[in-house]
């Protein structure tokens, strides 16, 4: 069934697929419906052995405002609880491939985590960041009390969570939170080309790799360590090991395919 709140676009040459959330009149407010038909899209782009990386994006105006305050302004606790939404972020936080976000406008409250969920951010000069779930009697629920500090430190953050502040995309970047900021005509451009970069590589050396990175956020140093060590080994049985050393010492492009 096609999505309603998705468009999805997959260029098999470069094997970067782009998907835009598509909810234009609510500024792309994250509604269970949607949040449901992204985990599907993810899930299909990653069992998909053309694809090597996915571009997630909004449009010019808004990345995403936010999670439907419509949808949650009447709910109970015992609602939340069982409608259970979270395990729809926890399905696409499985995502092993890498996941670019490109935002331009507002990435507010649950935009705000979906863009930190992925594995980097590129931003147009127009994206303002924020959790302003605090000015609406809650707070962020979705990361953004966790995945933030730890990209920006714990004062900046406190202070975004705790005001609901916006800050701008140059201020995400001086912040560590974003990789690039660019004119707004660019930002999507840019995003797909950085996916490219990263579509060239061994899709298995940049599964792997992006496993260990985000080790890093829930263990110690010595375990994420000892994870990386032998996520390297194992890479020793791919082809793609063999073709990329091949290919340094013959002093020609490697040509990877993911065996
Ligand atoms: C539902 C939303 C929405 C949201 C905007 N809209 N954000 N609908 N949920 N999060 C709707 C508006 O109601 C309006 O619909 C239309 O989009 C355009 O928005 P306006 O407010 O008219 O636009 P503007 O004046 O430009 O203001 C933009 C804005 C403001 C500053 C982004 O819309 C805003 O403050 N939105 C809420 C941001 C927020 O609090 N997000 C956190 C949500 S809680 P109509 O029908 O009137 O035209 C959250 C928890 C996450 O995310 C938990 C994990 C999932």
């Amino acid at each position: 069934m096609q999505p309603e709140f998705l468009i999805i676009h997959q260029q098999v040459a470069t094997h970067v697929a782009h998907i835009q959330l598509n909810r234009p009149e609510a500024l792309n407010a994250l509604n269970l419906q949607l949040m449901s038909e992204l985990k599907d899209a993810l899930k299909a782009l990653d069992a998909d052995p053309q694809v090597r990386a996915v571009v997630l994006s909004g449009n010019e105006k808004a990345f995403a405002a936010g999670a439907d305050i419509t949808q949650m302004a009447g709910k109970s606790a015992i609602d939340m609880y069982n409608t259970d939404q979270f395990s729809t972020w926890d399905a696409i936080k499985k995502t092993k491939k890498p996941l670019i976000a490109a935002v331009s406008g507002f990435a507010l409250g649950g935009g705000c985590e979906l863009a930190m969920l992925c594995d980097m951010i590129v931003a147009s000069e127009t994206a303002r960041f924020g959790q302003p779930e605090i000015k609406i009697g809650v707070m962020p629920g979705a990361g953004g009390t966790q995945r933030l500090t730890r990209a920006i430190g714990k004062a900046r953050a406190m202070e975004m969570v705790l005001t609901g502040r916006f800050i701008t995309a140059e201020e995400a970047l001086a912040a560590g939170l974003i990789n690039r900021v660019t004119p707004v005509a660019l930002y999507l451009e840019e995003a797909v080309k950085l996916a490219k970069e990263v579509a060239v590589m061994s899709p298995l050396a940049v599964k792997m790799a992006k496993e260990a990175v985000l080790k890093a956020f829930d263990s110690s140093l010595e375990e994420g360590l000892h994870f990386e060590r032998r996520n390297f080994y194992l890479l020793f049985a791919s082809e793609d090991q063999k073709e990329g050393m091949q290919a340094f010492l013959e002093k020609r492009a490697p040509a990877f395919k993911g065996e």
